[in-house]
């Protein structure tokens, strides 16, 4: 067992050598990064296909037609993803406005939930100290039986959810004809479907917030062609409509990885930059590449289910394409700030990124009916990677695409003025909001 001064003289040590980690050796490692990140650009614009885009910079975020991006819909959506006064519809009524779209999918966690199930209206408490209500039945809460992926970055996806069934183009232009999946009814991208049935799907609504002028306000500015009113179809459909165009804006472009591309070659530490190598030479990249490290891609890489699953088995996308080939297949997801919340899969199954690293340099499926489906992608094989090589890498994930101020794009305040993102009684003590 190491003594305390022991300990600290191994801080030193630790120290030191980062230190001695040369300025020239960095750069050297800068240099192989480089070379990496350019054969892995499948066009000229070569380190800049992997840049995210700067959050104001709307022309350059990627956008449903159907919804352009103005600075207005921005600040309503933002206003409206973190507002508990839309929670109108608990199972319960003693849950009234306590929850919001930011109580499962909040900026401190990387907008996850940093919990195995995300906890909506009937939870009570803050992070990871979020529990049921012991008060209630489970029936009464919004839960859903997977786990909360991130929003950050989304605007790079055009189809949500893990399994991908939200949204009607791309990916799912052909599906939705096989397998009409009602949410889609609006014939709109994946982010602005989710925005509009999500308010249903976690029993909210806008008549709450009708009679408070500076939404009135807002909604005009954001949709001047028609008044807000009450809690119509329309309007409901309008603050989906918004809240996505929020979405769009949340983007980890301050990760030192970001910053590196975008050429400050000291944004990264020695560790980081062996990790991102490892990440670009390895098969990481195949499916995790583009600006959010996501390529839109379904794959089966024999992750567990939650145990809380009804019988045990999520088919994922075949389960909306209905083709046994994409039994086990899952939404390939962005790799930023996910060292902000605990645990990671689809099925919760890892406590941490560095028993991700390790899964997928043994190589072995946790999920044994993903293993016997034929399914399983050729890149689940062992990459014999070394302690240190699962080090780096785990600080590349871990550090190097960490954005450091997501807070950024957090709210001072709500226009309701209650308390958020949660409004329960624990969490506004947790918060010393309205107390
Ligand atoms: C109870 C917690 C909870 C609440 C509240 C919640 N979400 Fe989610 N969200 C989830 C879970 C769980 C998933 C994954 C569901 C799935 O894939 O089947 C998800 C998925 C998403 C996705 C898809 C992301 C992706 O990468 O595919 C988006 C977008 C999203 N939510 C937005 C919202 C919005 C907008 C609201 C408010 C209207 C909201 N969420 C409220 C838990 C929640
Ligand atoms: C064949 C495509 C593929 C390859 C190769 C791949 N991944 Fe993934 N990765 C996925 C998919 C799909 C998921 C989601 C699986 C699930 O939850 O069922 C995932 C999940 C993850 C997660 C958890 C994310 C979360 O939101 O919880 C991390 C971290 C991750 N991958 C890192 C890596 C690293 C590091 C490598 C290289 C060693 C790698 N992946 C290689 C497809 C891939």
């Amino acid at each position: 067992m190491l003594t305390l001064a022991l300990w600290f003289s191994h801080v030193e040590n630790t120290y030191a050598s980062d230190n001695q980690d040369s300025h020239a050796s960095t750069s050297y490692l800068s240099q192989q990064l480089e070379q990496l990140v350019k054969t892995n650009a499948p066009d000229e614009r070569g380190l800049y296909y992997f840049v995210l885009p700067d959050s104001h910079n709307l022309t350059e975020i990627p956008q449903d037609p159907q919804n352009p991006l103005t600075l207005e819909k921005v600040k309503l959506g933002q206003f409206l993803f973190h507002e508990t006064a839309l929670s109108i519809n608990p199972s319960n009524p003693k849950h009234w406005q306590q929850a919001s779209c930011a109580s499962c999918h909040f900026a401190q966690a990387g907008f996850r939930s940093n919990l195995p199930l995300a906890l909506g209206t009937g939870g009570i408490g803050v992070n990871n100290s979020r529990k049921l209500d012991p008060e209630v039945s489970y029936t009464n809460v919004d839960k859903q039986k997977i786990l909360a992926p991130s929003i950050l970055n989304v605007a790079f996806q055009n189809v949500m959810l893990w399994d991908g069934r939200a949204g009607s183009h791309g990916l799912n232009a052909k599906e939705q004809f096989v397998n009409n999946t009602y949410i889609n009814r609006y014939g709109l991208s994946g982010l602005e479907t989710v925005g509009i049935d999500g308010i249903t799907v976690h029993k909210m609504g806008t008549a709450a917030i009708a009679d408070i002028p500076e939404y009135q306000q807002l909604f005009a500015q954001a949709f001047p062609d028609r008044p807000f009113v009450s809690a119509e179809v329309e309007d409901k459909k309008r603050a989906g409509l918004a809240i996505a165009a929020y979405e769009r804006t949340l983007l980890a472009n301050q990760a030192p990885f970001q910053k590196w591309l975008k050429g400050d070659r000291k944004a990264m530490s020695a560790s980081e930059l062996r990790g991102g190598i490892t990440f670009f030479k390895s098969s990481c990249v195949k499916c995790h590449a583009g600006p959010n490290l996501a390529n839109m891609e379904f794959h089966a890489v024999g992750f567990s289910d939650h145990p809380s699953e009804i019988n045990g088995l999520n088919l994922g996308r075949s389960s909306v394409t209905r083709k046994a080939k994409d039994d086990f297949k899952f939404k390939v997801p962005q790799l930023y700030n996910l060292s902000d919340s605990s645990p990671h899969g689809h099925g919760a199954s890892f406590q941490t990124l560095r028993e991700v690293v390790e899964y997928f340099n043994h190589g072995e499926p946790q999920n044994l009916a993903s293993k016997h489906s034929g399914n399983l992608s050729i890149w689940l094989k062992p990459l014999n990677l070394n302690d240190e090589e699962i080090r780096d890498l785990t600080a590349f994930l871990e550090t190097g695409l960490r954005d450091p101020n997501l807070e950024r794009y957090v709210p001072e305040r709500i226009p309701s003025g209650l308390c958020f993102p949660n409004n329960d009684p624990v969490s506004r003590k947790a918060l010393k909001c309205g107390q």
